[in-house]
């Protein structure tokens, strides 16, 4: 379904147009997803000339010259936070990389680094019109969005939750929210909220492929480039989709254009042993994922990361892995639960698997001389435990 901007067209236009990663089709400020001559996933592309950081303790506002929103007044103040960005030397020297930062998400409202996206996704929405859509998610990005929608009395949205899910969603259906339950898991959830949004004819928020989703969660890693005093070396992140790499690519990439940092860092992307497609593919060298690729009902302590089917976003990740001279591993559950339990520990910080899984991964590169200690290493912490993750 094509949106085009409401009302505000021409100052739309003046600030970003959208432009396919693959083939480099563009087209002015829609809410489409994907390129119609290839497919490929659309990215913004701002006029970043005269962008600068604003004076504002909400996120959203310090970076509205990097977002594709045009004015302040489509954002809701109070929906994401400005989060730490520390060194985390203890922690660092006990894996063996010293000059380690942790980029603590788990800091954000809902718990997750996906109040970002709730944050940018709904203004995207305001600028054009959509008031009504369909989601689905492991739980942290619905959570998040729902927050989102119940601040806005105008805003409607359905969710699409896979049955082995519905305990990571803590939202409220009512008058503005509805919750849809499929047998199976997160790809079951989504195909079937596409589908309904298609018969419905309301807009589908798109989940990896909406560029607004990414432009929101780019916001936590400009901020952790204009905290660090030396940029880093190496960036480490768990991944589902990707979304998260791929978005913190691109701020890396605006921040490269505009002098902000002096070199792109390797993007070390993290899966774990149970649900880790994208991790087997990149270490046997295949640039696509197949079928046979496919883990129907995966399972895995780290549950926001349980995609079984990464087949529409692996040639990304791939791509950001080779651009980048970095790497998709994958980690134990046994690696996880002593990575959480070094974190609580020697650093107080409380997070979920996913968020550990950076710090087993790289407890692991680290052992292995792919990293060195030299490096500065950031670790994005993208949130805290839900009742799903209790410490065992
Ligand atoms: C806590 C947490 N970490 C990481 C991710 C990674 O997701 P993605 O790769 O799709 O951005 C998610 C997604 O739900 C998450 O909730
Ligand atoms: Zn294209």
């Amino acid at each position: 379904m094509r949106l085009h901007a409401l009302g505000t067209g021409a100052d739309l236009s003046s600030k970003f147009h959208l432009a396919c990663v693959c083939c480099g089709w563009r087209c002015g400020p829609e809410f489409r997803h994907r390129c119609p001559e290839c497919l490929g996933a659309l990215e913004c592309s701002i006029d970043l000339r005269n962008a600068r950081l604003r004076d504002s303790d909400q996120p959203e506002i310090a970076y509205l010259d990097f977002l594709p929103v045009v004015a302040p007044g489509f954002l809701d103040s109070g929906l994401s936070v400005r989060t730490p960005c520390r060194p985390a030397p203890e922690l660092g020297a006990a894996i063996g990389l010293p000059r380690l930062w942790l980029k603590d998400e788990s800091r954000q409202p809902t718990g997750t680094t996906k109040d970002r996206l709730a944050s940018v996704v709904l203004a995207v929405f305001r600028q054009f019109g959509i008031k009504e859509w369909v989601a689905s998610s492991t739980g942290n990005s619905a959570t998040a969005l729902a927050r989102a929608v119940l601040r806005d009395q105008s805003m409607h949205a359905h969710f699409f939750c896979g049955s082995d899910f519905m305990a990571d969603h803590q939202l409220e259906p009512g008058d503005q929210i509805s919750l849809n339950t499929v047998v199976g898991g997160y790809s079951d959830a989504s195909r079937e909220a596409q589908k309904f949004a298609a018969e419905r004819e309301i807009a589908w928020e798109g989940g990896f492929f909406n560029w607004a989703r990414r432009e929101g969660v780019k916001i936590a890693y400009l901020e952790a480039f204009d905290t660090m005093p030396k940029e880093p070396d190496v960036i480490v992140q768990a991944i589902s989709s990707g979304m998260g790499m791929m978005a913190a690519h691109k701020g890396a990439k605006e921040y490269l254009a505009t002098g902000r940092i002096s070199s792109m860092p390797r993007f070390l992307m993290v899966q774990q042993d149970t649900c880790a497609p994208m991790a087997k593919a990149w270490q046997d060298g295949r640039a696509e994922l197949t079928d046979r690729d496919v883990i129907s009902r995966p399972r895995g302590l780290a549950r926001a990361i349980l995609l079984g089917d990464g087949r529409a976003s692996y040639p990304y990740m791939r791509d950001i892995a080779h651009a980048t001279g970095g790497s998709i591993v994958s980690v134990s559950q046994r690696g996880m639960e002593e990575a959480r339990r070094m974190l609580l520990e020697i650093e107080g910080a409380d997070v979920c698997y996913s968020a550990a899984a950076t710090i087993a991964a790289l407890r692991v590169e680290a052992r292995e001389q792919r990293i060195s200690a030299d490096q500065v290493v950031l670790a994005n912490l993208t949130g805290r435990a839900r009742n799903t993750e209790a410490l065992l």
